[in-house]
């Protein structure tokens, strides 16, 4: 029996390769032939695979203590953790909860909202993904797949419009209005900003396309939220971490939120993911009312965690995403200017959007997946992402080198060609 067949279907493979070994940006499999991965397993690999100074600090915390469960005792794992996280998050955010994957951080995030104010409704906005949980679920609107016959979710969630400029055909200021505007009549018409606890956001659509919020739409959120005493959370899940070119993506706006929300890159492949919010409104959150068995308690999860956070500041890999950014972002545009099927190229730091438009305007999938199984064959792995999935993201480890983008740029060049003809 092909072992494969005892996976559950559920799952999708974009490829079945078999990796035994990782380094840096590459994934090697058993005949020890070499795939760029420019997807860092879905942005959690910021540190590159098997970083050395990571894997030793799981391997040292490994040896002393795996666990330690937090309502029963507190590890010097979980401190540390909390210390290193307070240097980085903005002071205001100085308490911490910590849980095991992204959708459980955005669960904890709304129970914290409804909990310290006492509402009820949530406001997301159009192309967001928040998980797979029934709550996440409710507020995950970027591809129907993660809903589909999973209906009806929870109620009280209530759906606004991302500012997409490149979706409207407008520019960025006129779509910011736009967005704006609507976000009032949903206040107006669909809920009462006093029964709204949230409005959560990611500072850059991830699944829905890779589009990065504008700063003013944000600093606006931030006004209108602290207007209505709505609590402002920002799902950096995937933006974390250096990812967009500074430690947290909420640094390109200066929006400080009330509550952030961290998984993915804070562990380098090891299960954790996390809340920050402000102690005052961390006390509103009344003892016992949530927790979990292993958050907090992995120690083995929060020792990688933590020598994540110091790779990352040791070695430059916020700076170096942001430079490596510019040159990945200045090569497409460069394609963009010879193919002109890529409608858009976007992006903040290392978290970069090419999305591919047939010249009706009609989302050109078709492209976008022949030229992503065409790199597939030149040992480059990238992923899709938007609604019509007709977005390839870039989104490699922050330790990739110029040469590694250049050599990621010259595959992609290769493939446009043998896909397009041109
Ligand atoms: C922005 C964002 N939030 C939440 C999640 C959910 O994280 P997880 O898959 O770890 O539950 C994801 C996962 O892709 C994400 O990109």
């Amino acid at each position: 029996m092909n072992p494969l067949d005892l996976l559950s279907p559920v799952w999708t493979h974009l490829t079945t390769l078999q990796p035994v070994r990782g380094e840096g940006v590459y994934l090697y499999d058993a005949q020890g032939r070499a795939y760029m991965d420019f997807t860092s397993g879905i942005g959690v690999t910021n540190t590159g695979h098997a970083h050395p100074k990571v894997v030793a600090a799981v391997q040292e915390q490994a040896a002393r203590l795996l666990f330690g469960q937090i309502n029963i005792v507190v590890t010097p794992a979980v401190l540390e953790l909390a210390q290193a996280l307070n240097a980085i998050t903005p002071p205001e955010l100085d308490a911490f909860f910590f849980s095991n994957s992204g959708a459980e951080a955005i669960e904890a995030a709304v129970k914290l909202a409804r909990h310290a104010t006492g509402r009820r409704n949530i406001i997301v906005f159009q192309g967001s993904f928040h998980g797979r949980t029934a709550q996440a679920m409710a507020m995950t609107t970027s591809k129907y797949i993660y809903r589909y016959n999973y209906q009806p979710l929870p109620a009280g969630v209530f759906v606004a419009p991302f500012p997409y400029a490149y979706y409207y055909g407008w520019d960025e200021d006129r779509t910011v209005d736009f967005a704006l505007r609507q976000l009032d009549y949903l206040l107006h018409g669909q809920t009462k900003p006093d029964e709204v606890a949230a409005m959560v956001i990611e500072p850059v659509l991830g699944e829905g396309g890779y589009v990065p919020a504008p700063p003013r739409f944000l600093q606006a959120l931030r006004a209108l939220t602290r207007e209505h005493g709505i609590l402002l959370v920002l799902d950096e899940v995937q933006t974390g971490f250096g990812r967009t070119g500074r430690m947290f993506a909420l640094e390109h706006s200066g929006v400080v939120p009330d509550i952030l929300v961290m998984a993915k890159g804070l562990g380098s492949g090891l299960p954790i993911s996390g809340i920050a919010a402000p102690r005052t409104l961390m006390e509103r959150w009344t003892p016992g009312s949530h927790g979990g068995t292993y958050g907090g308690g992995s120690a083995v999860a929060l020792a990688a965690a933590r020598a994540t956070i110091q790779v990352l500041q040791e070695e430059g890999l916020v700076d170096n995403a942001a430079r490596m950014g510019e040159r990945l972002m200045a090569g497409l545009r460069a394609l963009q200017a010879r193919y002109p099927v890529l409608g858009d190229v976007r992006g903040l730091g290392l978290m970069v959007g090419t999305e591919f438009t047939h010249p009706d305007g009609r989302p050109a999938k078709d492209v976008a997946k022949a030229v992503q199984r065409a790199v597939l064959e030149r040992g480059l792995l990238l992923l899709t992402c938007g609604t019509y999935e007709n977005v390839i993201r870039w989104i490699p480890p922050l330790v990739v080198t110029a040469e590694e983008i250049d050599r990621a740029l010259d595959i992609f060049a290769a493939a446009l060609a043998q896909v397009t003809g041109a």
